[in-house]
């Protein structure tokens, strides 16, 4: 083990130039005129395994491919397999990055980039950690499988099937995966909740073309007023959701976790600064970590309708539109919730206008179980590569292919965020802190060694 972590030691700076290699490509999935890169960027993926000595596959899928790779089976050992995305979100607005999101820059101790954090920095610290095994000890102590993908931030729609139609090749009784947060920086965390997600977009049509507002305003129905006030019906003043039954399956939370989430360290003072707010608003009677982490809510991600050039211009529109989003917990159903979301919405549509509702994508909540070998493995790992032992939280965000992976594989899912919250995950300048790099690295590399101790259970899908 001393000399894995001694090759660790010595490899940052290829460790760090292999990381920039894989920023440099514009892999931003939902972006169809970078599909050739974001192939490439799988291809980088592939060739990193095949160095490595893994049998490794690209799988084509009916959009951006798979990346898989596996190592020898350790006889007697459980099997650990490591997912994460080497796709990347939009990087505008371009002209608020400090440096261009594709050309990989380091300044204090951070690698800038589109990616740098959201996943491709920490998705590779477990390529790098294998790599440290293979070229010191020869092999792993355990098997490790790796399944990357191309399409989390669209949803992972060609996962899924994938996944299901794989369940031989995937068994495992772990999975892996780094692609959320630490706490803070210096207090290393693991994550046993996501939020789910139900994305939208609504589409609303007037007028057959745009008018005078002048001329027909007061008498035609605006798109876009129309727009507005369907949007504001969806949250009442207390920021409670208003779509009928939207509650009715959410998880509470227990008076436990309640109590351990003000225990952690961030007041709301720290958290308004770190955002540059000068107040804070949510659903009234909860905390803003259990907002974020633990309720449910809807956020518009995306307005369009009227003028938007330059100076004034009076026009009532003929068209509106908005993305938005509802944030799910543990065993709210985003099925559900279109069903009654379209029901809200025809019900309130004002006279001339017709709607359109798009449902981009949607994913559940998890909660995963604490308390398991594993888990009790990567607390042991993570405090040999971070100096601290973790502590236990929930995160508002979503990876839709994590519910799939407990109800195939029927394995127990390690969320272990080597990030920050202030890495600028999907907004300009994102980052990824090179110490955090290499202490996931180094923490990886012990997990293996951590896991390869817990004896491997039956195989629930056998
Ligand atoms: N890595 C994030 C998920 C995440 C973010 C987990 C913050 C924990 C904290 C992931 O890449 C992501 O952005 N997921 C999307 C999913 C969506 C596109 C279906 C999300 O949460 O918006
Ligand atoms: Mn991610
Ligand atoms: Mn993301």
């Amino acid at each position: 083990m001393d000399d894995v972590q001694a090759y660790i030691e010595s490899h940052r700076q290829s460790f760090e130039n292999e990381l920039a290699e894989l920023l440099r490509i514009a892999s931003v999935s939902a972006d169809s005129r970078q599909r050739a890169e974001t192939r490439r960027a799988a291809e980088w993926m592939a060739t990193q395994f095949r160095q490595l000595g893994l049998a490794t596959e690209l799988v084509e899928t009916g959009g951006h491919p798979i990346v898989y790779a596996e190592s020898l089976p350790v006889l007697g050992k459980p099997v650990a397999l490591v997912y994460g995305h080497y796709d990347v979100q939009p990087p505008e607005p371009l002209d608020e990055w400090t440096s261009p999101p594709f050309e990989p820059t380091v300044r204090n101790g951070n690698i800038y980039a589109r990616g740098a954090t959201d996943d491709k920095g920490q998705m590779l610290t477990h390529v790098k950690s294998v790599e440290a095994w293979m070229k010191t000890i020869g092999k792993l102590p355990l098997q490790v499988k790796f399944l990357i993908e191309g399409e989390e931030e669209v949803g992972s729609a060609h996962l899924e099937p994938f996944v299901k139609e794989h369940r031989e090749k995937l068994v495992c009784d772990c999975v892996v995966i780094s692609d959320c947060s630490q706490f803070a920086p210096g207090i290393p965390a693991i994550t046993y909740g996501l939020r789910g997600i139900a994305y939208y977009e609504l589409r609303l049509r007037g007028p057959r073309q745009d008018l005078h507002s002048g001329s027909f305003g007061g008498a035609v129905t605006n798109p876009a007023n129309a727009l507005a006030v369907l949007l504001a019906a969806l949250k009442d003043e207390n920021n409670r959701i208003q779509l009928p039954g939207f509650y009715d399956d959410v998880v509470p939370l227990t008076d436990r976790e309640r109590e351990e989430f003000r225990a952690l360290p961030l007041t709301d003072e720290q958290f308004m600064q770190q955002l540059g707010v000068t107040g804070l608003s949510g659903e009234s009677g909860y905390t803003s970590l259990e907002r974020r982490w633990a309720r449910p809510t809807c956020d518009i991600n995306g307005l369009t309708s009227g003028y938007q050039g330059e100076g004034a211009k009076t026009v009532l529109p003929a068209r509106a539109s908005a993305k938005f989003s509802f944030r799910l917990v543990p065993n709210q159903d985003p099925r559900k919730i279109t069903a009654s979301l379209r029901k809200f919405l025809e019900d309130r549509l004002p006279p001339g206008i017709a709607l359109e509702l798009v449902d981009h994508h949607g994913a559940p909540g998890v909660l995963v179980s604490l308390d398991s070998p594993y888990m009790s493995a990567a607390a042991a790992a993570i405090e040999a590569g971070f100096g601290r032992a973790p502590v236990f939280i929930r995160e508002g965000g979503s990876i839709p292919i994590v519910t799939t992976f407990t109800h195939e594989l029927g394995a127990d899912v390690l969320l272990l965020g080597w990030g920050q919250n202030d890495d600028n995950t999907h907004s300009p300048n994102e980052k990824f802190s090179l110490d955090d790099y290499h202490r996931g690295t180094r923490a990886s590399a012990q997990l293996w060694q951590e896991l390869a101790k817990t004896t491997n259970r039956t195989k629930k899908t056998q």
